[in-house]
């Protein structure tokens, strides 16, 4: 086509006009500016996941309840951005629905099947059936839908080699497996081609059996032998704190104590959020939990700030530390803007590398989102300056977290007195256990360099 010259109509836009046109004409003007900020706003993201492999792994219900119809369109949007995907699938209700038809009996030990030969066929039959199912959903392109030109061509294969999980207990699971071995250079290879590769839970031994595997296990195996940027667990229903509160970030070790105490985890997330943990500490970047129950769930958590499941990291995102030469780019992209309106007093670079020593920031995610300074004044006094938190990230307490290590830093170094000189933030300094001030209480030369065009209120906490 490219040769010729020619371009098919869905690439040249046109088709995607006339599938979007009735729903843009409809748009009022702020429909349209909320959509192209939200979509400028995603660039970011765009561009930090092209060429990147995300595993996303789910269990059978999620098809048996019809929910991947849907999903495909996450899928393909996903992947026109650029991502390499693999998904994986359990089967567990088909394999259930099988068992039934043959009028057998699922037999579990510790939360395991006990795979007979019976269930075996069962297994066999599941992960075949669903296979097909999932090639035609994601197959779809009817014209005017959000599949249209999608053209996914999707792969499988005899990626996973299993192992029998042997006798538990005094029990023989049969043809229960574990995971051997990932072909990670197959997956490679079939993904560089632009295919979407499709993993059951089942592997293969090199005695030519098969085994029953579980979803959790393949994920998480296939995510660490692809080295994924990301593992995503579609769930019941998201990560919530025993208040029920959504829990957007955990760290490793935040998952677990969450494990450990969280009552309001439903079996699914529980045993998700485990493996999650397992991955990111075996070197997966990051794991998500998102509810498959939500629409557009999968979108908004990669795409958005807020996101709209957990992410679990090996280590927390958040750091406070010193600031260095290298934060002097972030710093500025934080203050500037402040200082712009007048809320900071106007530092400019070559002033901020000559005192880069005083400043501290937090980093979220490698990102500078709040910084503050600590200059020493006359009198066993100090001031804290240039205290700010990125718009998008404030009220998380990032603030009070600044404030709090300036204010311990100012002890360990002798000062008795704090002071905060403020156009716009007096009562949050107050709130805060700071008192209004004379202007006459400023030490020397302070005092006397004090802007009266600005009139900033002077605050002041004893230490
Ligand atoms: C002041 C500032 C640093 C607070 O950062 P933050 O990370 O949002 O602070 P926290 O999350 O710890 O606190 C949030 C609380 O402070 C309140 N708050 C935020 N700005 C405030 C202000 N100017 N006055 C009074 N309260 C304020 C919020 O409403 C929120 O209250 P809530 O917990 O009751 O909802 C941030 O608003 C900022 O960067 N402001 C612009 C720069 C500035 O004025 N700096 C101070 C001069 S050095």
């Amino acid at each position: 086509m490219e040769a010729s010259g020619l371009v098919p109509a869905w690439q040249s836009g046109k088709r995607l006009r006339m599938a979007f046109s009735p729903l843009v004409e409809r748009m009022s003007t702020t429909v349209h500016s909320q959509f192209v900020a939200w979509f400028r706003s995603a660039a970011p993201y765009f561009n930090a996941f092209r060429g990147k492999t995300f595993v996303i792994a789910f269990g059978g219900e999620v098809v048996a309840d019809g929910k991947f119809g849907v999903l495909t369109q996450d899928i393909n949007l996903l992947r026109s951005t650029g991502i390499r995907l693999v998904l994986v699938h359990g089967s567990r209700p088909q394999i259930e629905k099988q068992l039934k038809l043959r009028r057998a009996r699922s037999r579990y030990h510790a939360g395991m099947r006990i795979t007979d030969a019976v269930a075996l066929e069962c297994v066999k039959e599941a992960a075949g059936l669903l296979r097909v199912e999932l090639d035609a959903l994601l197959s779809q392109g009817l014209p005017n839908s959000p599949m249209a030109g999608a053209a996914i061509n999707t792969v499988s294969g005899n990626f996973i080699t299993a192992q029998p999980m042997g006798v538990l207990d005094g029990v023989d699971l049969q043809y229960t497996g574990t995971v051997r071995k990932v072909d990670a250079a197959a997956i490679e290879s079939c993904l560089a081609a632009d295919n979407l590769v499709i993993i059951s839970s089942v592997g293969n031994s090199p005695t030519g059996e098969v085994f029953n595997l579980s979803m959790e296990d393949v994920a998480v195996a296939t995510a660490k032998a692809l080295r994924a940027a990301k593992l995503v667990f579609l769930s019941d229903a998201p990560v919530e704190d025993a208040r029920g509160r959504l829990m957007p970030e955990l760290s490793a070790q935040e998952a677990e104590q969450l494990l450990a105490k969280g009552k309001n985890l439903t079996a699914d997330t529980r045993l998700y959020l485990t493996h999650a943990v397992e991955a990111v500490r075996a070197g997966v970047a990051r794991a998500h939990v998102v509810s498959h129950k939500v629409d557009g769930a999968l979108l908004l958590e990669l795409f958005t700030h807020g996101g709209s499941g957990s992410m679990i990291t090996a280590d927390k995102l958040e750091r406070l530390r010193p600031a260095t030469i290298d934060d002097i780019g972030g710093i500025l992209q934080l203050i500037e803007p402040l200082e712009a309106e007048g809320t900071l007093v106007y530092r400019g670079r070559e002033l901020l590398e000559r005192e880069v020593q005083t400043f501290f920031v937090i980093e979220h995610d490698r990102l500078i989102v709040g910084c503050a300074a600590l200059y020493p004044l006359a009198g066993k006094s100090a001031e804290l300056a240039a205290l700010a938190v990125r718009p998008e990230y404030q009220g998380r307490g990032y603030g009070e977290k600044l404030l709090e290590h300036g204010e311990v830093e100012a002890r360990q170094l002798g000062y008795k007195k704090l002071f905060v000189l403020t156009t716009r933030a007096a009562h949050w300094f107050i709130e805060r256990g700071f008192t209004e001030a004379a202007i006459g209480a400023l030490p020397e030369p302070k005092k006397s360099l004090y802007n009266w065009q600005r009139r900033s209120k002077v605050l002041l906490k004893k230490l």
